[in-house]
């Protein structure tokens, strides 16, 4: 829609900034100068005791000295009410008393319409309120006391009460020269089918007003008083003012504090935004008795990138968070998710922060799980997958969900992090090791290939090598000194051993070492002669000080720690860069040069590489040792993960 030439001038010249300001800030009477146009008050955009937000009226513009923030009336609605550019000219409009042109004739009769229909709810709302304080609202006010809430409340929220009987609300608003065709068009009554006056929608209830993006009453909630009613709630039904599935409760005072930086929360009543927002939550709203539509996800996008659905910890909670997950993936892009928080069972907003108050909310809002995760606890909750079809059965499943979502980027983290959840479901559970205590006969490792162990370009290559020989010299060292197993009994068992001997040389030596003297026959009994005689062999194993010299336990104990620190430090870069590559076939992101940092700067405290290896090895890019190949395959990833950064949005 265009604007007509010069109006935006004379909206500025009909607007006194400083009113529009001075709705939402305290002037500082001392500094500031009424007759100038020269106000000042403490900043809204930014936390301050002092007043270093500057109002100059006559030129119409304002500008913080703290924060910096500054504009024009236009500019300050936009950013106070989180609105766009037309928005905030419609409101600054209706406060200047000028229409905003419709588009069409038409379009201008509607707006004449939906204005008078607006009236006629306003003058609803009055009078619901004024029942809540006469004599009829006697047992409501007993009513919202008993929930926690005081006059101030119903005041803030506009609660109100309809008292029972059949034209309470219709005489009211006929006496007051409302046309019948406006009360029925507002939803307020109901013909009657038996030929007498229509009758009011609303009879003994509690009564919430439903307000739009601008603040003003298009439809009511209302609870009722009397718990054998058929509906607890009912809710104004459609109208021209009210569409239940474009519309939120508390949709502006939301939005607003959205806009300051709340966490946008998504419940499920009209008493849980209530409840959430008094206890320091604004940023709040809820469907209107129906499930979260579409439309409601664009208008709560518009408003934060990630509104956590607060949902009841009951079934039907459950159910409907995984709708909205349903209803979502298709939807979701690059700045535009959800989180989901399941309340304790049995619990709604409303009840957690009764009982625990708004640290506990905090607490559950905190926790607040990513969207991945409930799309993973729906395929597996209750099932088993002890079998390669099963497995298939739930890949397949998942598969299908992640397919639904467009965005193709989106989709490759999905991917990616279902691949996680799914590796830690899946991976072999660690044996713990158990020392002396355990003398069982020894058993041959189970085949279960250890996640480390993976075929990867590294595992073949010369850095194998390198690691085949401090894993004879480490084992070799404690088959001499035995007694120093229980000293690195937790870095030896967590030692990844890539030659298979060395793995059962490991593992028998753990049932075995505290015999002492006898620890070389017994271990030779379990793998086998040949196997240990390759071992002490090794040109490097047997030329070791630590391995020659059985007394000298101060080199074995040196040799061992220096040896699986290496060892650790190595092979914990090498596996990054295995991950970061598998990684890499998916979804490159920042993570991933994070991670391998790590691991360099991990390898390079490790530090101190022997004279006689450093040969083997270049300085990577990030300054960590690396041989050639890890280089190579660093450097690729590094540029992958470039392109990627660069590639435009
Ligand atoms: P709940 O039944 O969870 O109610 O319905 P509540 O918000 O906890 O209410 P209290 O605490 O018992 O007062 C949640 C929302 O579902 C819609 C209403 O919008 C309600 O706020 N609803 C519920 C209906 O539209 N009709 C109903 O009969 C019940
Ligand atoms: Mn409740």
């Amino acid at each position: 829609m265009s604007l007509p030439p010069g109006f935006l001038d004379e909206l500025r010249t009909r607007l006194s900034l400083t009113d529009v300001v001075g709705r939402k800030v305290t002037w500082d009477t001392r500094k500031s100068n009424q007759g100038k146009g020269d106000m000042w008050a403490p900043c809204p955009f930014h936390q301050e005791k002092t007043a270093s937000f500057h109002v100059d009226d006559r030129k119409g513009f304002y500008y913080c000295f703290g924060c910096h923030a500054k504009g024009d009336a236009i500019t300050f609605v936009r950013e106070t009410e989180n609105v766009d550019f037309m928005e905030a000219v419609k409101i600054l409009a209706g406060e200047a008393g000028m229409q905003v042109p419709a588009a069409d004739p038409r379009a201008q009769q509607k707006a004449d319409r939906r204005t008078q229909l607006i009236e006629v709810m306003e003058m609803a709302v009055q009078f619901f309120r004024l029942q809540l304080k006469s004599a009829a609202g006697s047992s409501a006010r007993g009513y919202l006391h008993g929930r926690g809430l005081d006059e101030a409340a119903w005041d803030r929220w506009g609660l109100g009460f309809a008292p029972d009987g059949w034209q309470n609300l219709w005489d009211h608003l006929k006496n007051k020269g409302v046309a019948e065709d406006l009360i029925l068009a507002c939803g307020l009554a109901k013909p009657s089918n038996k030929g007498k006056a229509p009758y009011d929608t609303f009879r003994n209830r509690i009564m919430f007003p439903i307000r739009d993006a601008r603040g003003r009453a298009i439809a009511f909630g209302g609870r009722a008083m009397d718990p054998n009613d058929n509906a607890k709630y009912l809710n104004s039904p459609e109208t021209e003012l009210f569409d239940k599935g474009r519309n939120l409760y508390n949709f502006k005072p939301a939005r607003e504090a959205a806009g300051k930086g709340q966490p946008l929360i998504v419940a499920e009543g009209y008493m849980d935004v209530i409840a959430l927002s008094e206890a320091g939550f604004g940023a709040t709203v809820a469907p209107l008795g129906t499930a979260v539509t579409e439309d409601q996800l664009h208008l709560l996008w518009r408003m934060s990138s990630e509104p956590i659905m607060a949902l009841d910890g009951d079934t039907a909670g459950i159910r409907a968070a995984h709708r909205v997950v349903d209803l979502s993936l298709p939807l979701l892009e690059a700045g535009k998710s959800l989180r989901f928080v399941i309340l304790p069972e049995g619990q709604d907003p409303d009840d957690l922060i009764r009982a625990g108050g708004s640290s506990a909310m905090q607490q559950v809002i905190d926790g607040a799980q990513p969207m991945v995760n409930l799309l993973w606890d729906r395929e597996i909750e209750g099932k088993s997958f002890d079998s390669p079809e099963r497995k298939a059965a739930l890949d397949k499943a998942l598969r299908d969900k992640i397919k639904l979502i467009r965005d193709p980027s989106i989709r490759g983290h999905y991917g990616q992090a279902i691949k996680d959840l799914r590796w830690d479901l899946f991976r072999p559970a660690k044996k713990p090791f158990t020392p002396s205590g355990n003398r069982g006969k020894w058993q041959p490792p189970s085949q279960n290939a250890m996640p480390t162990t993976k075929a990867s370009a590294l595992a073949a290559g010369t850095a194998s090598v390198q690691d085949n020989l401090r894993e004879a010299v480490i084992l070799a060292t404690l088959i001499v000194h035995p007694q120093l197993l229980y000293q690195f009994e937790t870095q030896v068992s967590r030692m990844e051993c890539a030659n298979p001997d060395h793995a059962n040389i490991r593992a028998s030596l753990m049932v075995h070492a505290a015999m002492g003297a006898g620890v070389y026959d017994a271990i030779a009994e379990d793998v086998g002669f040949d196997a240990l005689e390759t071992l002490f062999t090794h040109n490097h194993v047997a030329i070791a000080p630590a391995v020659r010299h059985k007394e000298d336990t101060e080199t074995a104990e040196l040799t061992l720690g220096e040896e699986l620190a290496k060892l650790k430090a190595r092979r914990g870069h090498a596996r990054e860069i295995d991950d970061a590559l598998e990684d890499l076939y998916g979804v490159a992101d920042e993570s991933l040069t994070y991670r391998l940092q790590q691991a360099a700067e991990a390898m390079n405290s490790a530090g101190k590489v022997d004279q006689d290896d450093s040969a083997n090895y270049i300085k990577g890019n990030n300054g960590a040792l690396m041989n050639k190949e890890e280089r190579e395959a660093f450097d690729d990833l590094l540029k992958a993960i470039g392109q990627t950064k660069s590639a435009p949005e």
